[in-house]
């Protein structure tokens, strides 16, 4: 019998980071969640950090709010949302312990997330010496180390990658050829980086325990997500990470071990191209990235650190400091070539509140002569190489934080705003002002 297929009204929307990471995305998909049914989770695991601010009641009778945060690693950004369902697709990396740990906080913080949180059979897992051996790793790069998250997530896709993995569905359905699998899996890791201190047995045992535990979570993933497009479910696909750190498109090899762009979301979710629809990416109003790599127009100076204090950039997963610079339209050139984005969001636009000049990256002179395109050779992007070619705009020295429509930002602002439409070529259409949900401005369409 034929697959049924689609019909070309219902199509996933796509969230996807369009920098190197924490340009915002988690807050997008909670205001997003609250129309949508479904929202998936493709690729990455928890070494994405997404910090949600919303307000809560205080349940004491006076119906007060006060704002709560939220912080999500490796579960979906839907899951505030009551009537959103939320999944975690195959090309997630899967740390299970640590997907009780959230899920705990979660309710906790009064969510209830029963019955609506899915795990697809074919995500691959993390382990803890997964974690050990990404440390262990980073020591021996010493001064080329990548600054990962030491969440384990290259060396489980490593071990995916070279067929040796553990999938979900070993933990559930067949727990004895799991142990076999483990320990043979251990095995190797100690051959290759000595004897780490690591007990075997004893995860054996925690995971007998774990796998019970995770067994109603999960469900074969081809065939729910498929399921939930036919029957007319809006699905959003929630991208982690983002593009520069994308395993075959970002400045590798610091760059995380997945596919992040928007081919992971075909491959971590098993749903073909022409099922998907909007693509939205999320831009920061400047560039952070944290962890090392090129990064052309970071900002060493006072700016730097403005941007950081202001805009609050410290790493949720790591607690590390983001570094800071200006907005870079070679790099959101590329982003937009790799992604083909329908929409942006951009986001903390209030950080460049106070200052007098905003500037933006137009292009690089690289060895004396102009390019446009993000070049492979990280080498070409050396400080001594390099020098970045920025147009100035003027500020607006002003506080935009209680601005709730596009036309009460003050003129240069919104100049600004259209400036970066013109250049990328893509309609902007949602503008962050401010960390809560409702510091997000809906701009009205404009031709681009
Ligand atoms: P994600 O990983 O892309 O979801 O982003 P992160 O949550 O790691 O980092 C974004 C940070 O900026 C979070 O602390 C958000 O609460 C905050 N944030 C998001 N949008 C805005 C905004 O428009 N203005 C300000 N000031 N903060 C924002
Ligand atoms: P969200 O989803 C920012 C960076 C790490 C490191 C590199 C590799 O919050 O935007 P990994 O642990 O993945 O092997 O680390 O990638 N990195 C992120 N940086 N935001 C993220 O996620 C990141 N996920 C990974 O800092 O440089
Ligand atoms: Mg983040």
């Amino acid at each position: 019998m034929a697959a049924q297929l689609l019909s070309d009204s219902n199509k996933a929307t796509v969230v996807l980071g369009s920098q190197w990471g924490d340009e915002g995305k988690g807050k997008l998909v909670d205001i997003l969640a609250a129309d949508i049914d479904i929202c998936a989770r493709f690729a990455g695991g928890n070494n994405a950090g997404h910090v949600i601010v919303v307000d809560m009641p205080t349940n004491d009778g006076t119906g007060a709010k006060k704002p709560v945060k939220f912080d999500f690693h490796l579960l979906p950004s839907g899951l505030i949302n009551p009537n959103c369902t939320n999944f975690i697709g195959n090309g997630v990396v899967l740390h299970v312990p640590g997907f009780f740990d959230e899920l705990d906080a979660l309710v906790k913080k009064g969510l209830n997330c029963d019955g609506r949180l899915f795990v697809s059979d074919r995500a691959h897992l993390v382990f803890d010496f997964h974690q050990i051996v990404d440390g262990l790793k980073e020591v021996e790069l010493g001064g080329s180390s990548i600054g990962t998250t030491k969440k384990g997530i290259g060396p489980a896709y490593s071990s995916k990658a070279s067929r040796s993995g553990l999938r979900v569905h070993h933990l559930i359905y067949d727990f004895a050829h799991f142990e076999t699998k483990f320990r043979k899996l251990v095995e190797g890791r100690f051959k290759r980086y000595g004897h780490f201190e690591y007990d075997t047995e004893k995860e054996i045992i925690r995971y007998k325990e774990l796998a019970d535990r995770l067994r109603p979570f999960v469900v074969d993933g081809v065939a729910f997500i498929h399921q939930a497009l036919l029957s007319n479910k809006r699905v959003l696909c929630e991208g982690a990470n983002a593009l520069m750190l994308d395993l075959d498109f970002g400045t590798y090899p610091f760059v995380t071990s997945s596919s992040t762009c928007i081919g992971g979301v075909c491959t971590g979710l098993g749903i073909p191209p022409r099922y998907i629809g909007e693509v939205i990416g999320v831009m920061k109003a400047y560039t952070t990235r944290v962890g090392a790599g090129p990064f052309v127009t970071e900002q060493l100076n006072e700016i730097g650190v403005h941007l950081q204090e202001v805009g609050a950039e410290y790493g949720v997963t790591t607690g590390r400091r983001r570094r800071c610079g200006w907005l870079d339209l070679v790099q959101m050139r590329y982003s937009h070539l790799i992604n083909g984005y329908t929409k942006f969001n951009l986001t903390k636009l209030d950080v460049l509140d106070q200052l007098k000049e905003i500037k933006v990256c137009t292009g690089y002179l690289t060895d004396g002569k102009l390019i446009t395109t993000f070049p492979s050779d990280l080498e070409q992007l050396s400080e001594s190489r390099t020098i970045p070619q920025y147009e100035t705009l003027p500020g607006w020295e002003t506080s935009i934080e209680k601005c709730k429509t596009y036309e009460e930002l003050p003129a240069n602002c919104r100049a600004y705003v259209e400036y970066i439409e013109k250049q990328l070529g893509v309609p902007i259409v949602w503008i962050g002002v401010g960390p809560g949900r409702d510091s997000m401005i809906k701009k009205p369409r404009t031709v681009v």
